[in-house]
């Protein structure tokens, strides 16, 4: 019998994906033939999650937390993170700031279907991570991508991109501190220049904070913090990173409380709740013993050190020293053009086929934009050891210098 093929909606066209998973399926092919592989393209984590979390999760399913919950999330998980949040920030949250979700991304859509109307702009970060862009487009929006530079520390965001964009139709900024790829951190006063701009368009904000609590030095800094800002941000909160958590699937919308039953509503609609019993191990891991995450940060930091030492002695590339995120996006336009490489899938190819190293690249984050000239590609250390960062850098050195 022949099936005639389903028509796809129409909007199914605009909606976008994540093109790293392509290179994790191409680096296990490669795998599969027998060749050593050595996963810098995973933004997942190796590390198991702290066992009190595990505990109370496999008690919270013994005690029969196993029906469905409220929707919004159980009431003391919501105030227990926002007690959290709001010592983190400087806010006076409650739990009718909290909408608990199954991981950070939802949180995504939810804010866009929340706030967005079809026709309406939506600044987004680009390189960042391809969610954004997708969403809006699926939802009916225009998405305006806004770049970052190299400074001398590190990646800064490219204001004059931020105001050649904006314009009357403008709702919507998502911004993404302590960014995925690029590691870029706004400084206090970027973001003043940040938060007063959103406040001359007058627009919703999504503070995408997925790594707030992956960093080695200094002290997290929200745009939702600034005088003006909390009333107009919607936090994007997960347990993934911190937590060794990425498939748990749990996260947290944390923002006005009109907003934030509008993204509960979402959630009834979505998936009704969050997975019950989890919660209750997301509740053990903000407010009981802390040796658990402080080992994960304490392991990703001698990794990141590792990696970036050893990319930067690779010759044509240059790489800075993020103090959060678990991600390197070192500049590699030298590299490319020692090895004779054109193309960004031309270097990525090589390497893997000649040393086993995978990594993503710019292009895996976002369209490059006009009068773009310098290569990048990212690294990430979460998931993968420190012998084989030490092995798989030294072989893509030894190729370099080849
Ligand atoms: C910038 C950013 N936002 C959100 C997420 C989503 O995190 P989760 O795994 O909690 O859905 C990620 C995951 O990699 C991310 O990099």
């Amino acid at each position: 019998m022949t099936v005639s093929p389903l028509p796809v909606a129409e909007r199914i066209s605009r909606l976008g994906t994540e093109t790293a998973f392509a290179v994790s399926a191409e680096a296990a092919v490669w795998q599969s033939e027998g060749h050593t592989v050595y996963p810098f393209h995973l933004g997942d984590m190796d590390l198991p999650t702290p066992e009190n979390i595990v505990a109370a999760s496999f008690k919270a399913l013994a005690d029969g937390k196993n029906g469905y919950c409220p929707n919004a999330g159980i009431m003391p998980l919501r105030e227990a993170l926002a007690a959290d949040v709001s010592a983190s920030h400087g806010l006076a949250l409650g739990p009718r700031n909290v909408a608990i979700q199954p991981g950070g991304k939802p949180v995504i859509g939810k804010f866009i279907l929340a706030l967005m109307n079809p026709g309406d702009e939506v600044l987004y970060p680009n390189p960042g991570y391809p969610i954004y862009e997708s969403q809006i487009e699926f939802h009916g929006g225009t998405a305006l991508p806004y770049g970052y530079v190299e400074g001398p520390e590190n990646f800064e965001l490219d204001f004059g991109a931020l105001e050649a964009q904006v314009s009357s139709r403008t709702r919507i900024l998502i911004f993404n501190n302590l960014q995925n790829p690029t590691g870029a951190e706004s400084s206090p006063a970027e973001l003043e220049r940040v938060a007063e701009f959103a406040l001359r368009h007058d627009l919703a904000v999504l503070c995408d904070e997925a790594y707030w609590d992956v960093r080695y030095s200094g002290q997290s800094r929200s745009l939702a913090s600034l005088p003006g800002m909390a009333a107009r941000s919607v936090i994007l909160y997960t347990f993934s990173k911190k937590f060794a958590m990425t498939g748990w699937r749990l996260g947290a919308a944390v923002g006005p409380a009109e907003i934030i039953d509008v993204i509960a509503k979402l959630n009834v609609n979505d998936e009704s709740c969050s997975n019950h019993f989890i919660q209750y191990g997301a509740l053990e891991g903000l407010t009981g013993d802390q040796s658990g995450p402080r080992e994960i940060v304490r392991l990703l930091k001698e990794r990141r050190d590792a990696c970036v030492r050893l990319l930067n002695e690779i010759p044509g590339v240059s790489c800075f020293t993020p103090a959060a995120t678990f991600y390197l996006f070192p500049n590699v336009t030298g590299l490319m053009a020692r090895k004779g490489l054109a193309s960004y899938d031309a270097l990525r190819r090589a390497a893997l086929e000649q040393t086993g190293v995978s990594f993503c690249t710019r292009l895996h984050f976002g369209r490059a934009l006009p009068g773009e000239k310098e290569a990048y590609v990212r690294f990430a250390y979460s998931g993968i050891s420190l012998p084989l960062i030490e092995e798989g850098l030294g072989r893509l050195k030894a190729w370099a210098e080849a």
